[in-house]
């Protein structure tokens, strides 16, 4: 091989290899761009969380009565009727939005007839969680307690959402609640659904108690959430 030929092909080696550098760097700053853009949008996103952390949130309660056992229903109905438990939903829901499950919903529907013609708990903004229920007059339908923020008018933005049953609205409700209002009733109704007492009593503290003279059996306790340590 001739000294010219060496000479070329040393050439065409090294452009060859400046051509597979140029490659693998631009190779190289692209993962690198998708790099950077990959923290940016982790740390947009952490960002975001943070901020939806530190957005107030709306306050929960749920109120609910109890048997002695802890039982709130017997038959797909209150199985008890006592006036003055009535009068203190009353006051304590008063001008507040609650929410409710469909059955609970229908079982307040059927008792208060022409009463709820406006709304299913005359004076408040009522909310129904259901999935086959269609169009109703007297309530809003909603899929999830975040839902009812969509329908609540800016200037009731500090108004607490009242959970009012059933089952499995008291234990949502109640993982997100602050305040617990719950009306103990000391006799046994052999109710088949039963409030969430465990994680009321593990997570809560009686912050009130008030007692009915007329009738010895029924105590208004008011819970408080523990503070987290
Ligand atoms: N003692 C008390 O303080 C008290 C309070 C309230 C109610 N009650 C009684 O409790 C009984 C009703 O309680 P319940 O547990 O059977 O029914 P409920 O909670 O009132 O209603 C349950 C229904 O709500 C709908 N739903 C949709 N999404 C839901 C969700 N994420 N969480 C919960 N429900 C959802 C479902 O209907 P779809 O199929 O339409 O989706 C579900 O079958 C009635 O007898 C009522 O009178 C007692």
């Amino acid at each position: 091989m001739s000294e010219e030929t060496n000479e070329q092909s040393t050439t065409d080696e090294q452009q060859q290899e400046q051509r597979l550098y140029e490659e693998l760097k631009k190779i190289r700053e692209a993962q690198m761009a998708a790099q950077r853009e990959r923290i940016a949008a982790a740390r947009r996103a952490a960002e975001r969380q943070q901020m939806i952390e530190e957005m107030p949130r709306r306050q929960i309660a749920v109120i609910a009565a109890v048997d002695a056992q802890g039982g709130f229903a017997k038959d797909g109905k209150i199985p008890w009727h006592y006036p003055e438990d009535l009068r203190w939903f009353k006051m304590i829901t008063k001008d507040s939005p609650c929410l409710m499950g469909k059955n609970t919903y229908e079982d307040i529907n059927a008792r208060l007839g022409p009463k709820a013609a406006e709304s299913v708990l005359p004076n408040r903004r009522c909310f129904v969680l259901s999935s086959s229920l269609g169009s109703i007059s007297n309530a809003t339908i909603v899929k999830g307690v975040l839902d009812c923020e969509n329908y609540m008018p800016d200037d009731e933005g500090d108004k607490t959402i009242f959970v009012i049953g059933g089952e499995r609205l008291f234990t949502e409700g109640i993982s997100r609640a602050n305040t617990v209002y719950l009306t103990v009733i000391n006799k046994q109704f052999q109710c088949d659904q039963f409030f969430p007492v465990r994680y009321l009593e593990e997570r809560f503290y009686v912050d009130k108690m008030y007692k009915n003279e007329k009738s010895p059996d029924v105590r208004f306790t008011i819970w408080k959430r523990k503070q987290e340590v």
